[in-house]
């Protein structure tokens, strides 16, 4: 397959969104839970203060795409404990016509060579888990998985049984210094399994800001604990989202769903059902708002979550590819 590569323009923009379309109809037959269509804003195909490369084809028609940007979290963000603090972000569009395997290392080497911002910061993107392809081309070049949002539909049913010694129920203001006391400590719990994460020195007052924020409203959000001999050793905090392609790309079909956001079992509590009945209270208050599926985000690398998850009936649907 012969191709060259040039920069993008604004006058692209038309050739960018068909390569996406191609890719979301393409990807939508392997899993069905993603968008079959999505419409990307034009500064997300083209970013301002980033690049855009096209892999064309002998006529000039563009095959492929790879556009990079800068992000960077401060370090009081509810992101700068789950992502690093700066990497350079990637999107990659392969029409139909598209040799991932070629065209991915030959953009990817652009991006590596390129004089912009961020130069030698490490290299994020997100592709859908199913995208096998993708995926066999970013592990060639030294990627690898670092973040999974997984995906079920709404279980029919989730039988509650909590450990006949274990209360549940809605935080209060009351609880808030507990729960962030757990939040910390499953920060850290991630942090020692992913060497790209860098805990900010504030971790606990972050955690409390947080958890006053999960108190939520009762209606849109909701904080649920755990209680053993009446200590809280366990949390789920829960809310609800709504999936518009209008606000940001579409990751799943458009509706409301149920958002599972931060989640902790104290250490020496772990493995006796505490999460599982969390998760049995967290279906109820989900199933009562009629949402269409669940989705939570967690670490393939943290070896706790990555077995909880799957256990539960979550399935991978967009995983964020990581170098260093
Ligand atoms: C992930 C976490 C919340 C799970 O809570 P938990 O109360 O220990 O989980 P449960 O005992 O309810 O386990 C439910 C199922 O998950 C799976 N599972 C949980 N921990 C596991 C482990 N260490 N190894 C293998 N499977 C495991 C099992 O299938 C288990 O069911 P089983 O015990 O009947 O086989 C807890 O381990 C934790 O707090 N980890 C550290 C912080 C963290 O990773 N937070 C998650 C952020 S996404």
């Amino acid at each position: 397959m012969q191709f060259t590569i040039r920069m993008a323009s604004m006058a692209d923009g038309p050739a960018l969104q068909r390569l996406s379309r191609q890719q979301a109809a393409r990807l939508y037959h392997a899993d069905p839970r993603l968008p079959d269509e999505i419409t990307l804003p034009a500064w997300l195909l083209l970013p301002e203060e980033g690049a855009c490369w096209l892999a064309c084809d002998a006529g000039g028609v563009p095959l492929a795409a790879l556009a990079v940007e800068r992000e960077e979290w401060s370090s009081d963000s509810p992101f700068a404990n789950i992502f690093p603090r700066a990497y350079l972000r990637m999107r990659y569009f392969a029409g139909d016509a598209a040799d991932v395997a070629l065209t991915f290392p030959a953009l990817l080497a652009r991006a590596d060579g390129w004089q912009g911002v961020g130069r030698d910061a490490g290299r994020m993107l997100l592709h859908p888990g199913c995208d096998a392809a993708l995926g066999a081309a970013l592990a060639a070049a030294g990627f690898a998985p670092y973040h999974t949002i997984a995906h079920q539909p709404l279980p029919e049913d989730v039988p509650a049984s909590p450990p006949a010694d274990l209360e549940i129920r809605h935080a209060t203001r009351y609880d808030v210094s507990a729960v962030a006391t757990l939040m910390a400590e499953s920060w850290q719990f991630h942090a020692v399994h992913q060497p790209a994460i860098l805990l900010s020195d504030s971790i606990l007052e972050g955690c409390q800001r947080q958890t006053r924020f999960m108190l939520g409203d009762g209606v849109n959000r909701a904080l649920l604990i755990a209680l053993w001999q009446g200590e809280v050793v366990g949390f789920f905090s829960i809310g609800l989202s709504l999936q518009d392609a209008l606000a940001r790309p579409a990751l799943f079909h458009k509706g409301y769903y149920g958002d599972i956001y931060e989640v902790g079992v104290r250490g020496d509590q772990r493995r006796r059902g505490i999460g599982r009945a969390l998760y049995a209270v967290a279906w109820r208050w989900f199933a009562e708002r009629h949402v269409r599926g669940i989705f939570v985000n967690y670490a393939p690398t943290n070896p706790l979550s990555s077995r909880f998850w799957p256990a539960l009936g979550f399935r991978d649907a967009w995983v964020n590819w990581w170098r260093a």
